[in-house]
């Protein structure tokens, strides 16, 4: 059982050659024990995410934006915000 993340900091995508780069991405997997999975070859997240680099390398961020936006029209819709 593992998770993997995705964080961007400022330079933290120059280590990775231009082809490959996501931006300042980079990613991770992460074992049951939250302790980092080693031996990730971060190389084939960064291909497979970069079909998505108009959408910041995130291939959910329409739907988590759409979320956070009902999200926040409906605590709007009953005053808590
Ligand atoms: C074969 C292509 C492929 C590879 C390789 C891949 N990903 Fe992804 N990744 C995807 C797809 C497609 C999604 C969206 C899945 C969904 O929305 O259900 C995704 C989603 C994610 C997300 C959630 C944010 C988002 O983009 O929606 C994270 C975090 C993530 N991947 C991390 C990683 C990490 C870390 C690696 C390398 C260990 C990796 N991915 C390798 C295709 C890939």
């Amino acid at each position: 059982m593992a998770y993997t993340a995705m964080q961007k900091q400022p330079g933290w995508g120059d280590q990775f050659p231009e082809m490959i780069r996501n931006g300042d991405w980079n990613y991770a997997v992460f074992q049951a024990d939250h302790t980092l999975k080693s031996g990730v070859n971060q190389a084939t997240c960064l291909v497979c995410h970069i079909p998505e680099a108009s959408n910041d390398y995130v291939f959910s961020l329409n739907k988590l934006a759409a979320k956070a936006k009902s999200t926040q029209s409906a605590l709007t819709g009953i005053g808590a915000l």
